[in-house]
């Protein structure tokens, strides 16, 4: 194999820059061309497209977002789209693709490279941990410190107030960044997409904290349309509990942005290292992930249909040390 391209795809997550700069470094090591292709799949139908060696990642591990920038492309969607995605790739003389981002980029993936006989393997990088076969995904680790980072703050003022405050964390369709960032900050509650939520419960907790004199409380809401809206729900509650000062905040993308953790660069750069060694052994149409502290390569049907489930068993964790 003598030439590569790498794009990134989706939301962005931080260790991306990492994983660009781990495939960049393994395609060298090989003496393998590496082009980096620019704002995802919409560079491949652009044909925006440079050659990238290992002095254009120097100084980048450390950084967040992604030098190759990235968006979510309508156009890929179509056959139309996907056909000049493949002029581009024909005419720029690559033999493979390596496409970091989540379960809609691995979902493009597989598509054009079943259509085109193209060897694609995918590094999962987004916030959300929602992919199966994976144990993390690149810029969970990251975005769940920035996260508990905000929350530490959010109860300074709560506290000094005797506030309740509901904060909504991302996440998508999936409770991890609430269920363990939860935990980690001490909440209340605990809000998530995986498990029906029960405002009975939710009024007890507070009405058994109450009862200790604490008026002061953080109440952890996973986005997801399954949770309706932070507000509402902030407004049920004054109306169960009027004489409490309540505040919604929603941190939203500062969990996207900001320095790698140690965990997320070093995740980041075993699966580009494995994601170009993937396609030198000839491997397509997989994903790498980590599973127990091992590389692994999960088929992309597997990776995209496959539920990746959450622990529900920390809901019960949360719930005894909560209050
Ligand atoms: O998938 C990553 C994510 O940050 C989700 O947690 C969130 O729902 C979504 O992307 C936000 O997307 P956008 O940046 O397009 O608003």
């Amino acid at each position: 194999i003598g030439k590569i391209g790498i794009l990134t795809s989706g939301g962005d997550s931080p260790g991306m820059n990492a994983a660009i700069r781990a495939v960049v470094r393994t395609a060298s090591y090989y003496c393998v061309n590496c082009i980096g292709i620019s704002l995802g799949y919409k560079g491949l139908i652009n044909n925006e497209m440079r050659k990238v060696v290992p002095t254009d990642v120097n100084n980048l591990i450390h950084r967040g977002g992604t030098i190759l920038k990235t968006a979510r492309s309508e156009e890929f969607k179509t056959k139309f789209g996907r056909k000049k995605a493949n002029i581009n790739y024909k005419k720029n003389g690559l033999e493979g693709l390596i496409v970091i981002g989540g379960d809609g980029s691995f979902t493009g993936a597989m598509i054009f490279g079943q259509e085109y006989n193209i060897p694609i393997i995918g590094i999962p990088g987004t916030i959300d941990n929602d992919i199966y076969g994976t144990d993390f995904t690149v810029g969970y680790d990251t975005a769940l410190n920035t996260a508990i980072e905000a929350i530490d703050k959010i109860r300074d003022t709560a506290t000094s107030h005797n506030r309740l405050f509901f904060i909504e964390v991302m996440g998508k369709d999936s409770g991890f960044i609430a269920l363990n960032s939860g935990i980690a900050t001490g909440a209340l509650d605990i809000l998530i997409p995986e498990k029906k939520y029960n405002l009975d419960k939710l009024f007890y907790s507070i009405e058994k904290v109450k009862q200790k004199g604490k008026y002061s409380s953080i109440i952890i809401v996973s986005e997801g349309k399954k949770l309706g809206g932070v507000y509402d729900l902030a407004k049920t509650t004054k109306k169960k509990f009027p004489d409490y000062d309540i505040r919604v905040s929603i941190l939203g993308h500062i969990q996207r942005g900001g320095y790698p953790t140690c965990s997320d660069r070093v995740l980041a750069s075993r699966l580009g290292v494995a994601s170009v060694e993937a396609l030198i052994s000839g491997k397509k149409n997989v994903m790498t992930g980590i599973k127990a502290n091992k590389v692994i390569f999960t088929p992309f049907l597997k990776a995209i249909k496959k539920k990746r489930k959450i622990d529900i068993d920390l809901i019960k964790i949360s719930d005894i040390i909560a209050c």
